[in-house]
């Protein structure tokens, strides 16, 4: 070859390998999973629309597990006594196996999200005890009986706690039919369809005192009477303005006490500070992706991430809760059509500087 040829090849082939460089942690070959294979297993929460095109190929590059984010809940997949919807579900198993990825279920018994017919009789009057229990157990032994071997891990109780501080437990239809029962015995229905998978409570709010103590005391409860649970899930819904790292390792190290797993299930951090109650987004609010903002998401996405590989050893799996900011229950919630931004991709599923202040680690 000519030399000429030679030293122009070598130039552009450095060019290229410099310009690699410069794009720095976004290796597009390695995802969160990889950065963090050392330390816990990274997922997300995916419904059936991301399965296919761009989404597929990143929930697939980045992610090394997902959980289902509605259609394996109670009221879509058993909408009436006699019918189950099981072909969502079964698509989301498909994807994972076919990628090798793990699956996590969610979730076998809450108060949202459930078909009013499950605490009724034929003539609408409130069922009994006996018979709320049965349909819990034909629930569970139904769904988590299905996929037993393929979901290694159920959120099997979601959000039983109360957030008042003069109530322990939620005041839902579950509770006001059954007290507490049904939330033992939904653990030991799981554990007997899927004896394998590892069962969890799982919470919103579970970071402040005053809910999470009642958490664990309803778990050490649990644990006391010989009931099967395996770890506990923290939500994860946060925000720029919180938690701060001293709440952070504080809660982690309460739950620490357990012996059991800990998971952040439904992590996503708003841009916005939390507010009680829902609302229409105002006129004259400015839901822009503010630089301001941008940098204080950069800050809570280091910091928490630090937090969780300082705790590599206690928590097991984080999973982000949606896939890009195009898409995010949080930007009808709390406010109404207010556009929120809490993800690690942008709306085009671009990485954000986010993504590069938790991943960057690896490079230091
Ligand atoms: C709770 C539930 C999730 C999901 C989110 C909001 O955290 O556990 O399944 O519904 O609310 O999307």
């Amino acid at each position: 070859m000519n030399i000429r040829y030679c030293f122009l090849a070598l130039f552009l082939s450095m060019g290229s390998y410099i310009f690699a460089q410069k794009e720095g942690p976004s290796d597009a070959k390695i995802g969160l999973k990889d950065y963090y294979a050392d330390y816990f297993t990274v997922g997300v929460s995916v419904g059936p629309r991301n399965l296919s095109g761009p989404n597929a190929d990143l929930i697939v590059r980045e992610f090394a597990s997902i959980t289902a984010e509605n259609v394996m809940k109670m009221g879509p997949i058993h909408p009436t006594e006699d019918q189950y919807n099981w072909q969502y579900a079964d698509q989301l198993i498909e994807f994972a196996e076919k990628n090798g990825l793990m699956m996590r279920g969610h979730t076998l018994c809450w108060h949202n999200q459930v078909g009013s017919w499950m605490f009724e009789d034929e003539n609408g009057e409130t069922v009994s005890k006996e018979v709320l229990l049965k349909r819990l157990k034909d629930h569970i032994f139904q769904v988590a009986g299905r996929y037993k071997g393929k979901i290694y891990a159920w959120d099997v109780v979601n959000e039983v706690i109360s957030d008042a501080p003069d109530e322990f437990y939620r005041n839902s239809k579950w509770y006001q039919i059954c007290g507490e029962d049904f939330i033992f015995k939904a653990f030991e229905y799981a554990h007997e369809a899927a004896p394998d998978a590892l069962l969890f409570y799982n919470d919103y709010s579970a970071i402040g005192e005053r809910k999470r103590n009642k958490i664990i005391e309803m778990i050490r409860k649990m644990q006391t009477n010989g009931i099967p649970i395996h770890g506990m899930g923290i939500q994860g819904h946060w925000s720029v303005f919180g938690p701060d790292e001293a709440a952070l390792r504080a809660a982690l190290d309460a739950y620490a006490e357990l012996g059991i797993a800990i998971q952040v299930t439904e992590l996503d951090i708003s841009v916005y500070p939390s507010e009680s109650g829902r609302r229409q987004k105002r006129p004259d609010e400015d839901d822009s992706f503010t630089p301001e903002r941008e940098q204080k998401q950069i800050e809570q996405y280091r910091m928490i991430f630090q937090v969780f590989r300082d705790y590599r050893d206690l928590i097991s799996g984080i999973t982000f809760w949606n896939v890009t900011d195009r898409h995010s229950w949080l930007d009808n919630f709390p406010v109404r059509g207010r556009k929120n931004y809490p993800l690690l991709f942008d709306q085009e599923g671009k990485r954000k500087k986010a993504y590069d202040a938790v991943t960057g680690f690896s490079q230091e």
